[in-house]
């Protein structure tokens, strides 16, 4: 540890807030939420709280109100209020890259006003929302045509990391709003495979790229974009018939430009928007497309609506705060490693990978802002899957493992499906299952039903099991906003207790760096043997021979 690292020691743990929760937390081991519940009979009115159309339950977690008591004291202790200020005020709370945080800025309405370095930047956010509404209205009226004439039918966004998941994310999510005339399809992996399913069947004449990346240096992209390219030459045999199947969506106009994209058909964004907080940027460009300008302002109405409440409401109230602060309670005083999320909705099927990099990118992070080791645990891993789906295969764990794994469950009231009992069916399941994993099964209650002696302890469950329950009417576009910007303020306040900075990701740096050296060893049979370590050495050695068909 440097010097000034070692000066820097973090003081979170040694907060009198913390050590309030610490002894709180060791009270709160010993209770359990049946007797909670039976305390209090409005407890599970109580515990809630509302904005911007979602409603939170989060009664089920081993809390009481001296837990949020603490918590809110903790929240003070680090300032929180002052973090948030600061990122709606558009400081350069992203120190380690010197930049502005500023996705609230690209659903603030367009007679808002935040300056950054001494500009508006709002005008330029809506800027680009018109281009992007008119150029979305071309493709779906089909008055963009391609090279042959023919009009656009499929659309094909080239990203990776936040210039994909988004994007990926939020067309399932609002795929029963979408063009129902337009094929979307989503291209990632550098994996080859990835790009020929995704075009195998599609005319190239009928087909528009939308190479999406912040930088438009990142290999996989680039490695795809040229593979488009190539797919699209190929077939239309004119190198002019790029300019109208390839648009870019970049903060890098030179870099596109190079590419050979026409910056007239580029959709820019700014360095103050991070990749895995853009899918309401240009970013979102394929959603625009697909469900239209109308329903895209609609989305970002319902960002926007739960930023103001994350700015306005007090932390007792506030729905991302009280996450976040939740999420502390069980990571850092229950040793909760992982924290699961639980949509019953079919459409919602990619949002755990979406917030995997949301949350996981942003908070797995080692050192304070101040370069200092921390002493505490930061980021837990997130994961899950659809219900049902979810229940026939881990939730074995949630209910009987040895391990806390919060939940969150998220489910709606209409589906926008509406078929036979299908809805009532899937709800029944989110209230059976944040029931049972509250208050479980005594052993006395198993016996009590007939059950052998030898089998009790096995079909005996412990309870005590946190979730929060979010509901919402229905999944319209305004409701996505508001829950994805739900989580995005959740993780900042995660991030503002844990003093760490939520918007680098230096972690993705090494990898990177090692596989540019080792792609020209691979390429290359008759290299010289790569000087690695012993074992990367062999795997490459290995891998030549396999290409070359000597190893089999
Ligand atoms: O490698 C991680 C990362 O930088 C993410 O943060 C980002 O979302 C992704 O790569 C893609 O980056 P870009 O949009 O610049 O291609």
């Amino acid at each position: 540890m440097s010097a000034d690292a070692a000066a820097a020691r973090p003081t979170l743990t040694t907060h009198p807030a913390w050590h309030a929760l610490s002894a709180h937390a060791d009270d709160m081991r010993g209770r359990s939420l049946r007797a909670l519940f039976a305390a209090d009979p409005s407890r599970g009115t109580r515990f809630t709280a509302e904005a911007a159309g979602l409603y939170l339950d989060y009664s089920k977690n081993r809390i009481t109100d001296e837990t949020i008591r603490l918590l809110a004291a903790l929240a003070r202790a680090c300032r929180l209020d002052e973090r948030i200020a600061a990122m709606f005020r558009g400081e350069p709370i992203n120190t380690t890259e010197g930049r502005a945080v500023l996705h609230v800025a690209l659903r603030a309405p367009r007679d808002a006003s935040i300056v950054v370095d001494g500009e508006d930047v709002v005008p330029g956010v809506h800027d680009v929302l018109d281009r992007m509404a008119a150029f979305a209205a071309q493709v779906r009226d089909g008055r963009w045509r391609g090279h042959t004439g023919r009009p656009i039918r499929a659309v094909v966004n080239v990203g990776i990391g936040g210039s994909d998941l988004g994007p990926v994310m939020a067309y399932e999510a609002l795929r029963h709003y979408s063009a129902r005339d337009l094929t979307f399809r989503f291209v990632s992996n550098v994996d080859g495979t990835d790009f020929a399913e995704a075009t195998r069947d599609l005319d190239p004449a009928e087909t528009l790229f939308i190479i999406a990346s912040k930088t438009f240096t990142t290999l996989e992209t680039m490695a795809n974009a040229r593979t488009a390219r190539q797919w699209t030459l190929a077939a239309l045999g004119d190198a002019r018939a790029v300019a109208r199947h390839f648009v870019a969506v970049s903060t890098n106009a030179k870099a596109v430009a190079a590419f050979g994209i026409d910056t007239s058909q580029m959709f820019g964004f700014w360095d103050w928007v991070g990749g895995r907080y853009s899918m309401d940027s240009a970013i979102g460009l394929s959603t625009m497309i697909a469900v239209g300008a109308e329903r895209f302002h609609e989305m970002l109405a319902g960002f926007h609506a739960m930023d103001e409440h994350f700015r306005t409401a007090p932390v007792e109230r506030n729905l991302p705060a009280l996450m976040g602060l939740i999420a502390i309670w069980h990571a850092n005083f229950f040793g909760a490693a992982t924290a699961a999320v639980l949509p019953y909705d079919q459409y919602l099927k990619r949002l755990p990978a979406y917030l995997q990099q949301l949350t996981m990118e942003s908070n797995g992070k080692h050192v304070t802002l101040e370069g200092a080791r921390v002493d505490y645990e930061t980021g837990p891993i997130y994961w899950g899957e659809p219900g049902t789906n979810g229940q026939h295969s881990f939730y074995q764990l949630i209910h009987q493992g040895t391990r806390i794994v919060p939940c969150d469950f998220i489910g709606f009231g209409r589906s926008l499906n509406p078929i036979g009992e299908h809805h009532d069916l899937l709800m029944a399941n989110v209230f059976a299952q944040t029931q049972a994993l509250a208050f479980g099964k005594t052993e006395d209650e198993v016996r009590a039903e007939g059950t052998p002696e030898r089998l009790v302890p096995h079909r005996a469950f412990e309870g005590n099991r946190p979730t929060n329950t979010i509901l919402a009417e229905r999944l319209t576009p305004h409701t996505l906003g508001a829950l994805v910007a739900l989580y995005e303020h959740s993780v900042f306040t995660q991030g503002a207790i844990w003093g760490i900075d939520s918007f680098d990701q230096w972690g993705v740096e090494l990898g990177k760096v090692l596989a540019s050296r080792i792609v020209p060893e691979l390429m290359s049979a008759d290299d010289p043997p790569p000087a690695h370590d012993s074992s990367t050495n062999a795997l490459i050695g290995r891998y030549r021979r396999m290409k070359a068909g000597t190893e089999r």
